[in-house]
């Protein structure tokens, strides 16, 4: 393992362009289930009954019962080491930008500055009818949160079924196009259009570092280097042999 930290951080460090994607996996030490894994969101709600914007339209209250659940652990986390880590990485200039799926607000919260979110974020709320937007927090505890006009409001996150935020899609695609490192970080890779990211990343002949608890499909593919361990343990690794090389080169 520390072979390939050491590895890894040599890539980071000569990086002159280095993002990041993320997934529900860099929450899951700071008490955010996943979707995907054994014990994930998607083995108790069915993701076609309760995550798609027309399952929102056609019912907003059972929608919200799923809603209700996450919003009340992601209410209460906080950044766990990975999070902060990648906010190391940034200020030693070792990471540009994070591109995330998730919608927990973690990274901002873990000192990250340059977030790049493709699912939006979940710390506020908007009506569909006549566009009033609320703090999240604010309705806390209204089950579903009514907007004045007595809609539901809907969380200002990516349905499926919805598009990606314009400006998310482009300048994550300028950006991977010119990336000479890729950290790919507790994400399975299976939702399109993050998941396109690290081939496009590739075409430039760029290095992939993939930390994730099992292996994805990226993994015998695109990754040059992969960690098969929690994010939370390997991130600050990476910082602290950064730190150390940059201690010794002076
Ligand atoms: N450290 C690293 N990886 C982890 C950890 C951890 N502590 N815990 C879980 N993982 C891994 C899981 O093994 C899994 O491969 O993180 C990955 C999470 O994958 P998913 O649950 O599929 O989450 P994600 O890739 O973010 O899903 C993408 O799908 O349902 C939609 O909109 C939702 O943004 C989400 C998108």
């Amino acid at each position: 393992m520390q072979k390939s930290i050491d590895e890894a951080a040599r890539i980071l460090m000569d990086s002159r362009m280095t993002i990041a994607l993320t997934g529900a996996g860099i929450s899951v030490e700071s008490g955010i289930p996943d979707f995907r894994s054994a014990e994930g969101l998607w083995a108790t709600y069915d993701p076609a009954e309760y995550a798609t914007i027309q399952a929102f339209r056609n019912d907003p209250e059972k929608v919200w019962r799923m809603l209700r659940e996450m919003d009340e652990v992601v209410g209460r986390a906080k950044p766990n080491e990975a999070h902060t880590g990648m906010g190391e990485l940034e200020q030693m200039g070792c990471l540009h930008c994070v591109i995330t799926q998730n919608v927990d607000n973690l990274h901002q919260a873990g000192g990250s500055r340059e977030v790049i979110e493709y699912h939006g974020n979940s710390s506020t709320l908007s009506c569909l009818w006549c566009g009033k937007q609320y703090r999240t927090e604010a309705k806390r505890g209204e089950i579903p949160p009514l907007c004045e006009c007595q809609k539901v409001l809907k969380p200002d996150v990516i349905f499926f079924g919805e598009a990606i935020p314009e400006y998310a899609m482009r300048r994550s695609f300028e950006l991977a196009s010119s990336a000479e490192a890729l950290l790919v970080v507790g994400t399975s890779a299976v939702v399109s259009p993050a998941n396109t990211l690290p081939s496009v990343v590739k075409r430039n002949r760029a290095k992939i570092i993939e930390i994730n608890k099992e292996r994805t499909h990226l993994t015998d593919t695109v990754t040059d280097i992969f960690f098969e361990a929690s994010a939370g343990k390997v991130i600050p690794q990476l910082v602290a042999a950064i730190r150390e090389r940059k201690g010794s080169d002076g």
